[in-house]
C-alpha cells in the first residue's frame, strides 16, 4: 500500500497502512522544539467535471521540511511543516503564553496537479487552506495526547488526526511523560491510557441493526437526515494471518454523527466510540440534480483487526434519487464497498441535499421496495386473471352444452 499519497492503489485490500502515524520533527540545531507523531487523513473536495472528493492521507515517509519549518524567533512562530508527495504541506503553528502553548493554525496545501491523487481536476493550482481555530492546547512541557479521531474543516479539505501526540517549545530531546489527554480521550476511556487495540464492538452477527436517526448540522441548520440501520461486514487478516471476517451492527446509542454540507458534496461522519468511524460522501450533480452515494470510508480500531484498519472505496454509486426527495429502502440493502467490506442497511432513508425541514421530502423508493409492492399487485392480478378463465371457461362450457341439446 506505499507510496500512499498516491492514493493507495490496491484500497480494496483493506488498506491498513493507509493511517500509518508520521514522527516530525523540528529542530534548532541540535535540540529538538517541535515533536509530533500523528496520523492525519484528509477528504479534499476538488472540481473535476463535477464535484469529487479525493482521500489523501499524510504518508509515513512524510518529512519535515526544514526550509519552511522553524523553532521560532521574535516576531516569526514556531512551525512544523511536513511535505508528502508532489507539493502537498501539511503545517501546525504554535504559539504560548509561556504556561500554556496551543496550535494556532492549521494550514494544508495541495497540488491538484498530482493527477494520480487528484484525477481529472480542472484545475492546476496549489492550493492553500486555513483553519485558525484548532482547540489544540497543553501546558508548557507537557505532550498533548489525543488518540481519538478529531476532524478539523479547512474550507475545501476535512483533516482527521488520530493517534496524537505533540509537544512544542520542548525543553528535551523526547515527548515529556506528562500527558495532556484532550478531552474525547478521557471521556471514552476514564483513566489509563489506551492499548493500540481499543475494545471495541464485540461482533453481533444475531439480528438486524437498530435503526439510527443521524442528522449532519451547518450555521445550525440541518442539512443532511439519514436514519437507518447499519450493519458492516468486513473482512480482514488477523494477526496470525488468519482470514476472519466481522459482522458488526452499528450501535446507534453509542454513535455520533458529524459532517460537512457543500453545495455538490454532503458528508455524514459517523463514530461509534473510539472504535469505529465510517464516513458516507454523497454527490450531486447539477446539470441532472440527481445524487448518489458516491465515497465510504471505514476506519476501524477493533480488538484482534491490525489498528487503524481502514477501508475506502471514492467511485461507488448507490442510493441515487432527485434533487427535492429524499431516498428510501425499507428493504435490507447491501452496498458492497469493496470486496473485503459491504455494508448492510435496513429500513433506510436519506437526503444529503435540498434539506429544508427536519423532515425528509418526498421519497422516491428502491427497486426491491418497488418490486416487493409489485408482489401483492401481480399476485392479485394473476387471481383475479384465473378467476376470469375459470368464468369465461364456464361460459363457453354453458353455451357448448346449451347448443348440444338443441342439435339433439
Ligand atoms: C551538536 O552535537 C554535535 C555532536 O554531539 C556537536 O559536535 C555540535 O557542536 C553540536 N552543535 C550545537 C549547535 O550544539
Ligand atoms: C469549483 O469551481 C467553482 C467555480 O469556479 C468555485 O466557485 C468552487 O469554489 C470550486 N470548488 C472547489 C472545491 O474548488
Ligand atoms: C471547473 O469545474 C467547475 C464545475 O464544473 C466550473 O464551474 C469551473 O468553471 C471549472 N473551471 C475551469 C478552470 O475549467
Ligand atoms: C498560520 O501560521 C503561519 C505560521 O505562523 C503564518 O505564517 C500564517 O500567516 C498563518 N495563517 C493564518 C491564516 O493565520
Ligand atoms: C505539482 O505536481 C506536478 C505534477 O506532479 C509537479 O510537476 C509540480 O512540480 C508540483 N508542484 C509543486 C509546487 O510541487
Ligand atoms: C495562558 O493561557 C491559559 C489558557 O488560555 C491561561 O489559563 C493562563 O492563565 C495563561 N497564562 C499566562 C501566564 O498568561
Ligand atoms: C519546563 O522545563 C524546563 C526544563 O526542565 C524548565 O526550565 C521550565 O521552567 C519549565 N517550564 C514550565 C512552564 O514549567
Ligand atoms: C455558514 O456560516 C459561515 C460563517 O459562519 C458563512 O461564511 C457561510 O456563508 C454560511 N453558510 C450558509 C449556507 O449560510
Ligand atoms: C459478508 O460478506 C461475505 C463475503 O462478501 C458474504 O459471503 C456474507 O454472506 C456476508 N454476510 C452478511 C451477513 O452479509
Ligand atoms: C500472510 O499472507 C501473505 C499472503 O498470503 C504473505 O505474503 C505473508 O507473508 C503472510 N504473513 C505472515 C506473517 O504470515
Ligand atoms: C451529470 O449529469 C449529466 C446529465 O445527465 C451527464 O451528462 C453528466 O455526465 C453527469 N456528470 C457526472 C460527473 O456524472
Ligand atoms: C469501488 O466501487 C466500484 C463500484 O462498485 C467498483 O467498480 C470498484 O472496483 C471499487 N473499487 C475497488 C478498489 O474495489
Amino acid at each position: 500500500c506505499k507510496p500512499l499519497h498516491t492514493v493507495c492503489k490496491p484500497l480494496y485490500t483493506v488498506c491498513k497502512d493507509l493511517y500509518t502515524a508520521a514522527t516530525l520533527e523540528v529542530k534548532d540545531g541540535n535540540s529538538t522544539c517541535i515533536k509530533a507523531e500523528l496520523s492525519a487523513v484528509f477528504s479534499i473536495s476538488y472540481n473535476a467535471s463535477s464535484g469529487r472528493t479525493a482521500v489523501v492521507s499524510l504518508p509515513d515517509g512524510a518529512s519535515v521540511d526544514p526550509g519552511s519549518s522553524s523553532c521560532g524567533s521574535e516576531g516569526s512562530a514556531p512551525w512544523l511543516v511536513a511535505v508528502f508527495g508532489s507539493g502537498h504541506a501539511l503545517g501546525l503553528s504554535f504559539s504560548s503564553n509561556g504556561s500554556v502553548y496551543s496550535v494556532t493554525n492549521l494550514t494544508l496545501q495541495y497540488n491538484l496537479s498530482d493527477a494520480a491523487v487528484f484525477p481529472e481536476a480542472n484545475s492546476s493550482d496549489v492550493v492553500t487552506v486555513v483553519s485558525a481555530s484548532v482547540g489544540i492546547s497543553a501546558p508548557v512541557n507537557s505532550t498533548y495526547r489525543c488518540l481519538s479521531s478529531a476532524m478539523f474543516r479547512l474550507d475545501t479539505a476535512n483533516l482527521t488526526f488520530s493517534d496524537m501526540r505533540l509537544q512544542a517549545y520542548m525543553s528535551g530531546d523526547d515527548l515529556s511523560p506528562n500527558e495532556s489527554v484532550c478531552l474525547a480521550d478521557q471521556t471514552t476511556t476514564p483513566a489509563p491510557p489506551r492499548p493500540t487495540t481499543a475494545p471495541g464492538p464485540v461482533p453481533t452477527p444475531a439480528g438486524p441493526p437498530e435503526r439510527g436517526m443521524y442528522n449532519v448540522t451547518q450555521n445550525n441548520t440541518v442539512c443532511l437526515l439519514a436514519h437507518m440501520g447499519l450493519q458492516l461486514n468486513l473482512t480482514y487478516s488477523d494477526a496470525q494471518n488468519k482470514t476472519i471476517q466481522d459482522v458488526v451492527n452499528v450501535n446507534p446509542d453509542l454513535t455520533s454523527s458529524s459532517g460537512s454540507c457543500d453545495a455538490n458534496t454532503a458528508t455524514l461522519v459517523l463514530t461509534q466510540e473510539q472504535s469505529t468511524t465510517l464516513s458516507f460522501t454523497f454527490t450531486l450533480n447539477s446539470t441532472s440534480n440527481k445524487y448518489h452515494l458516491s465515497g465510504v470510508s471505514l476506519v476501524v480500531n477493533w480488538p484482534n483487526v491490525p489498528a487503524n484498519t481502514s477501508a475506502v472505496n471514492s467511485s461507488l454509486n448507490y442510493l441515487r434519487s432527485s434533487l427535492g426527495h429524499s431516498y428510501m429502502c425499507n428493504s435490507e440493502q447491501t452496498l458492497v464497498v469493496l470486496p473485503t467490506f459491504s455494508i448492510n442497511t435496513f429500513k433506510l432513508q436519506v437526503q444529503p441535499f435540498g434539506v429544508t425541514t427536519t423532515q425528509f421530502s418526498s421519497a422516491e423508493e428502491c427497486q426491491v421496495d418497488q418490486d416487493q409492492m409489485l408482489i401483492p399487485i401481480v399476485v392479485g392480478a394473476a387471481l383475479s386473471g384465473l378467476v376470469l378463465i375459470v368464468l369465461v371457461a364456464y361460459l363457453i362450457g354453458r353455451k357448448r352444452s346449451h347448443a348440444g341439446y338443441q342439435t339433439i
